[in-house]
């Protein structure tokens, strides 16, 4: 199957020719992929790490003797060099100068949002604006402007494809309150459907009166991002979705000006310049400092360093066309895919073609009779071959909701009941909703996917073909 598809593959996506080097990297880098038989299909939910990432990070601190950045010592000092050029490396990789932009070390894109959520300054006279769409993370910070009494207003986006239509887009930007703060948060990339939101819309939020929460954790891994160009006021990120290695490690890349208006809600061991007890006041140092509690993950620092190199040398652009490429092979093998009855096998939630869209690719399978798949089962059978891919709603109940036209009064009704008050099991949920889908199965490519990984997916989903 796989060779006899290649030709066709190349034919239709000749572009995929110049990544040709990818299929070296993944021999030399990631052999442990094809040495495992490992179908890695979840880049969306992590990246995959290269060799020599590892071995120079390993390098790095066998051979050097970092201590606690807090201190103006010898060891000290060679921490925080580090942190400066993970720091510096940051800005650079996204265009963002160091006059206009600082970058603030997280433990990942969620506590970068919480930053932000519990520093914005709502109040009653605030509107918290954000899609349909964004993770959960971004959702969660509803809670914050709701507290402070500010107005939350949700921006749908359109089943199936689950795009925004710009009409409703300037109906909601209209809503920003000249008197009060505004925020609009949206994913440069979706995590559900992979439908890549214009980045014209920052400029357009701006004029409107917002500022603007770019939330590029799933577009950065396969994108490149100018910060000059598409200046977003807080862009929060995970370096283990773009590069595999490290974890734990996340930032918040945020205007100065914008940077101003956060309050923060306490202080912390590394944020001050100086704090009293007896005379109960705390000085906040200057940003990142002042946003970055306790000591910084100082040793993993230096492997963001490397990641942003690794990445550099691969080069953002062939990645984005390899998995542009990879892509649209198995959009187009998915849709064709047709039951003997001619019933379509799968439904793609998001856009079909690769326009405006990333590597990821939610959908569910249905049998010839138009029952749904339980995606649940799907993954188990997944596992059984050696394939990783995800299934859920990924941390984005809103997109999911849309797309599978869960309604908002199944939900109330189920928020509503009494049993239900303090706790729900998914279970319940799934009753609740009359056993719809509650959730897809999502694939998503990366730089070191190739043919044949595709290749063992579609025949995995063949063998659901009645
Ligand atoms: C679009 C998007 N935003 C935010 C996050 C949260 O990232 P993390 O879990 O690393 O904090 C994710 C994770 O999947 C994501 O896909």
């Amino acid at each position: 199957m796989t060779t006899s598809q290649f030709p066709l593959f190349i034919e239709k996506f000749p572009e995929y020719a110049a990544t040709e080097s990818f299929d070296r990297l993944r021999e030399t880098e990631y052999s442990r992929l094809d040495r495992q038989g490992q179908t890695y299909l979840d880049y969306t939910g992590a990246g995959l790490y290269a060799e020599s990432q590892v071995l120079r990070h390993q390098r790095l601190l066998l051979d050097g003797v970092f201590g606690n950045p807090h201190s103006s010592n010898p060891t000290s000092s060679a921490a925080t060099e580090l942190i400066d050029e993970a720091r510096k490396s940051v800005l650079c990789f996204f265009n963002a100068s160091e006059e206009d932009y600082v970058v603030i070390f997280t433990s990942n894109a969620s506590g970068a949002l919480k930053l932000v959520g519990e520093a914005y300054p709502f109040t009653s006279q605030s509107t918290y604006l954000l899609t349909f769409d964004n993770h959960n993370s971004v959702n969660g910070i509803r809670e914050y402007a709701l507290a402070r009494g500010a107005h939350v207003k949700y921006l749908p986006v359109l089943p199936p494809r689950l795009r925004v239509a710009e009409d409703r887009l300037d109906e909601h930007l209209a809503l920003a309150r000249e008197d009060g703060h505004n925020l609009f948060a949206y994913p440069a990339q979706s995590n559900f459907s992979s439908v890549q939101h214009p980045l014209e819309w920052i400029l357009k939020a701006h004029a409107a009166g917002w500022d603007v929460l770019l939330d590029a954790a799933a577009f950065a891994p396969t994108n490149r991002l100018d910060l000059t160009a598409w200046p977003a006021d807080f862009v929060p990120i995970s370096f283990y979705k773009m590069f595999g290695y490290p974890t734990g490690v996340g930032a918040l890349i945020a205007r100065r000006q914008a940077l101003k208006k956060l309050q923060r809600p306490w202080f912390a061991g590394g944020t001050i310049t100086v704090a009293s007890v007896q005379g109960e006041r705390h000085y906040l140092a200057n940003a990142p400092a002042a946003f970055e509690d306790g000591t910084l993950n100082f040793l993993n620092l230096p492997a963001v360093t490397i990641g942003l190199e690794h990445l550099e040398s691969v080069g953002m652009d062939l990645i984005h066309e390899r998995v542009r490429c990879l892509t649209g092979w198995l959009l187009s093998n998915l849709k064709e895919m047709k039951h003997t009855n001619g019933k379509p096998l799968v439904k793609i939630y998001g856009p079909v073609d690769t326009k405006k869209r990333g590597g990821a690719i939610s959908a569910n399978f249905f049998n010839p009779e138009g029952a749904v798949i339980d995606h649940s089962w799907i993954e188990q059978r997944a596992n059984l071959h050696g394939i990783s891919l995800r299934t859920g709603c990924f941390c984005n109940p809103g997109a999911g909701e849309l797309a599978l036209h869960i309604l908002p009064e199944e939900l109330t009704s189920c928020f509503n009941r009494p049993d239900h008050e303090q706790r729900l099991t998914y279970d319940e949920f799934r009753l609740c909703i009359n056993a719809k889908a509650s959730g897809a199965v999502r694939v998503s490519v990366g730089p070191v996917s190739n043919f044949a990984d595709i290749e063992k997916f579609l025949d995995f989903v063949r063998t659901f073909l009645k």
